[in-house]
């Protein structure tokens, strides 16, 4: 075969490989040691010196041609490669995106929301404290003495003899009393707390609380009165009025329960108030002279009141939930009814 012929076939076939592979075969056929060029290299030694001269230019020229060619066609066959897989991956900015879902706040966080800003509003601090009390804190110290018949209600589970879950969260505002050394105090405790009780549509052995408590001199009951009256238009609408009737708690003298007129019907009588006109809502009294004077507070000096308010209670009567146990479930049926936020 020819020179100009040889070089002309391996043009042609590094023309038509498509890949770095075939690339690499068709180089080393030509360019390796087997080449047919060196048959010429071979057959050099019998020629002329002239004629040595210029075969070997010839080859040479040949090997440098099809070196550059190799490497251009190397070069775009990696361009192709590049152009192939910038295709491949090129990202629609058209396609819909994924959508992440959004949860809802827990209906009673949005209370707790929900009421912490009415009393903040009103100049009240929240504080809370542990879930774990001592049986001081939760009732000694509450004219709650051991054996006293009160205890009954408030039957919980204990860690140890003076250990317990928290019946209420009345311990928090002993707490503040004591830190607060005489001072007065204006503070808000919302938390959970723990009673041995049935599991029904209404109770649970767990549930939350916000306790106020309010100590000053020249506190009295009127003071309970417009507060919780304000609290309970801004929750439950400006109409709304309250009336309290008298009760029993062992850290309030005198005692009430709250009654709302009824948010449903406006008092006119419904089965949402029992046909009373009125829905019970919370307990609250005088501070009792005991618990002022257990934390270091003179009862003559300082006067101040006390509620306590179920927040599953007043959640379910303003969402009209007929079940306390939905709030446990995790039900994202029953929670994304919920908006986002407060409600
Ligand atoms: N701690 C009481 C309860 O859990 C509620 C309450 C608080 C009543 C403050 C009166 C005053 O039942």
């Amino acid at each position: 075969m020819e020179l100009h012929q040889l070089l002309q076939e391996a043009k042609e076939k590094i023309a038509l490989v498509s890949t770095q592979a075939e690339l690499g075969d068709v180089r080393a056929f030509y360019l390796g040691k087997k080449s047919p060029l060196q048959k010429y290299m071979k057959k050099m030694s019998s020629l002329t010196p002239e004629e040595r001269k210029t075969l070997g230019a010839e080859i040479n020229a040949i090997k440098g041609e099809l070196e550059d060619l190799v490497n251009q066609k190397r070069q775009a066959l990696l361009d192709m490669e590049i152009e192939a897989r910038l295709q491949k991956e090129t990202v629609d900015v058209t396609l819909p995106g994924h959508v992440f879902p959004v949860g809802t706040m827990h209906p009673l966080k949005q209370m707790i929301r929900k009421v912490e800003d009415i009393f903040i509003g009103m100049g009240y601090s929240i504080k809370e404290g542990p879930e774990i009390e001592t049986d001081r804190f939760n009732f000694e110290m509450l004219n709650v003495p051991k054996g006293h018949p009160a205890r009954d209600m408030q039957d919980t589970f204990y860690i140890s003899e003076n250990l317990l879950l928290r019946t209420q969260t009345s311990p928090v505002q002993v707490r503040t009393l004591l830190e607060a050394k005489g001072k007065p105090v204006k503070i808000l405790c919302p938390g959970k707390v723990y009673r041995r009780d049935d599991d029904d549509a209404t109770h649970s052995h767990q549930f939350m609380q916000f306790e106020g408590l309010v100590v000053g001199p020249d506190i009295t009951m009127s003071d309970l009165k417009g507060t919780l009256s304000l609290f309970i238009k801004k929750l439950f609408g400006s109409a709304r009025e309250i009336r309290f009737k008298p009760s029993y708690f062992p850290f309030t003298e005198p005692s009430v329960e709250v009654d709302v007129s009824c948010f449903k019907c406006g008092g006119k009588g419904c089965p949402m108030c029992k046909h009373t006109g009125w829905i019970e809502i919370l307990g609250a009294g005088m501070v009792h002279p005991n618990v002022l004077k257990s934390a270091n507070y003179d009862p003559e000096k300082m006067q101040g009141f006390a509620f306590g308010i179920g927040i599953e209670r007043v959640t379910m009567l303003a969402q009209q939930i007929d079940d306390i146990r939905h709030f446990y479930l995790n039900d994202k049926r029953f929670l994304q009814q919920f908006e986002r936020g407060n409600k």
